[in-house]
């Protein structure tokens, strides 16, 4: 049986697919909405879709995506009892020749999309979120934080949930350094491990 709450999403997704709150609809393939499981307790916010995501229409799904998996796995957190999504839900890119570079949401582009990230945790109400990244902890916390800062323990949001700030998977992607690569990312997996602890 479909509960009251599944409903309700799949009218807030069906919502968002006209959204014209700011002017990234206008580039973008389509809206990128969250998808998951609406009983989670456990909510991953990132940035923005990227290029694969834009083109399938899910969060997640390319190079970036794939290292959160990877992590998530190794942290013990099955994907599928969590629910994913992003900070802002169209693709902002720069056109050079066929190619299509990501380019970082700004303040009221971050700001019109919040609308959305408050709904689907009024509808979700998830104990834990973590914000994958500068962007996600912007649109969470209502402030600019750095990850340094922020991260390593549970802040307070106004809805009375928890946020865990750690940092974006495109970030291991772009770590040259062996050595580097690894610290970070098993300090990635630990905070992952962590939230999911909290949100038990
Ligand atoms: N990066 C994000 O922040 N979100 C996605 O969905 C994909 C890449």
């Amino acid at each position: 049986m479909v509960s009251n709450s599944q409903r309700a999403w799949e009218a807030l997704r069906e919502e968002a697919t006209v959204c014209t709150r700011c002017h990234l609809y206008k580039c973008a393939t389509q809206t990128v909405f969250g998808e998951g499981a609406v009983s989670a307790k456990l909510m991953l916010v990132g940035e923005q879709p990227g290029d694969q995501e834009d083109l399938a229409g899910q969060p997640f799904v390319g190079p970036a995506g794939q290292m959160l998996d990877r992590a998530l796995e190794e942290a013990g957190v099955e994907r599928g009892t969590t629910y994913v999504t992003n900070a802002v839900k169209h693709f902002k890119f720069e056109q050079r020749g066929k190619r299509r570079i990501h380019s970082k949401p700004n303040g009221p582009e971050i700001e019109a999309c919040r609308w959305w990230i408050d709904q689907e945790r009024m509808l979700i109400r998830p104990p834990v979120a973590v914000a994958l990244g500068a962007t996600a902890a912007r649109s969470l916390l209502h402030k600019v934080v750095t990850i340094s800062g922020a991260r390593g323990r549970p802040i307070k949001l106004e809805d009375g949930g928890e946020c865990w700030v750690t940092i974006h998977p495109s970030y291991l992607l772009r770590l040259r350094e062996k050595a580097d690569k690894a610290r970070e990312y098993a300090q990635f997996v630990a905070d992952l491990r962590t939230a999911n602890a909290r949100a038990a």
